[in-house]
C-alpha cells in the first residue's frame, strides 16, 4: 500500500565548516538490508524514469544530488513525493507502481535495494500490475 511507503528522515553529522555525511544501515535506518545499489544520473530534463512495479524489492530512494519526484501507485492510491534533501530517503514496500519525474540538472537518484536485479520480478505492464493488485485482494 502506498501508506506503508514514508519518508526517513536520515541522520546528518554535520561538521562545522566541513559538510555533511548521513549514513544508512542495514535493518537500522531501513527495514530491509542493502544487497544492491544504484544510481540514476544525466538524466534529460522532462524525462521519466522508473513505470514499473516489483514483486519482492524494497527500496530506499535519495536525491544525494539535485531534486525529483517520485509518482507512487498501489493501484488504489497515487501519492507523490518531492526528493530535494540527502538526508531523506523515501522507503518503497513491495508490489507499489513508480515513476520518476521533474529530475533536475545534476540529479542524483541514489537506490538502496533489498536484493540484486532479477527482471522477474519486474511488473513492467501496468494492466498487469493492477491484475497482480486485485489477484486475491480485495481492494475496496
Ligand atoms: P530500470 O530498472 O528499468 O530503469 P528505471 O526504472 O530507472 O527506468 O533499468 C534500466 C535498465 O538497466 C534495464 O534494462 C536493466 C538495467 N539494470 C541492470 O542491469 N541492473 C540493475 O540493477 C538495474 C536497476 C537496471
Amino acid at each position: 500500500k502506498v501508506y506503508d511507503c514514508t519518508m526517513i528522515e536520515l541522520d546528518k553529522h554535520h561538521s562545522d565548516r566541513k559538510g555533511n555525511i548521513t549514513v544508512v544501515e542495514n535493518n537500522d535506518t531501513i527495514p530491509f538490508g542493502i544487497k544492491r545499489t544504484y544510481y540514476l544520473y544525466d538524466v534529460p530534463g522532462g524525462e521519466s524514469r522508473g513505470g514499473h512495479a516489483h514483486k519482492e524489492l524494497s527500496q530506499l530512494i535519495i536525491a544525494a544530488s539535485g531534486s525529483f519526484t517520485v509518482t507512487l501507485d498501489d493501484g488504489n492510491v497515487k501519492r507523490t513525493f518531492l526528493l530535494n534533501r540527502p538526508y531523506q530517503g523515501l522507503y518503497i514496500v513491495p508490489g507499489i507502481w513508480r515513476t520518476l519525474d521533474d529530475f533536475s540538472s545534476g540529479a542524483v537518484c541514489l537506490v538502496l535495494a533489498s536484493h540484486g536485479y532479477d527482471e522477474k520480478d519486474y511488473i513492467r505492464d501496468y494492466h498487469k500490475f493492477i491484475e497482480y493488485k486485485n489477484d486475491g485482494e480485495i481492494t475496496f
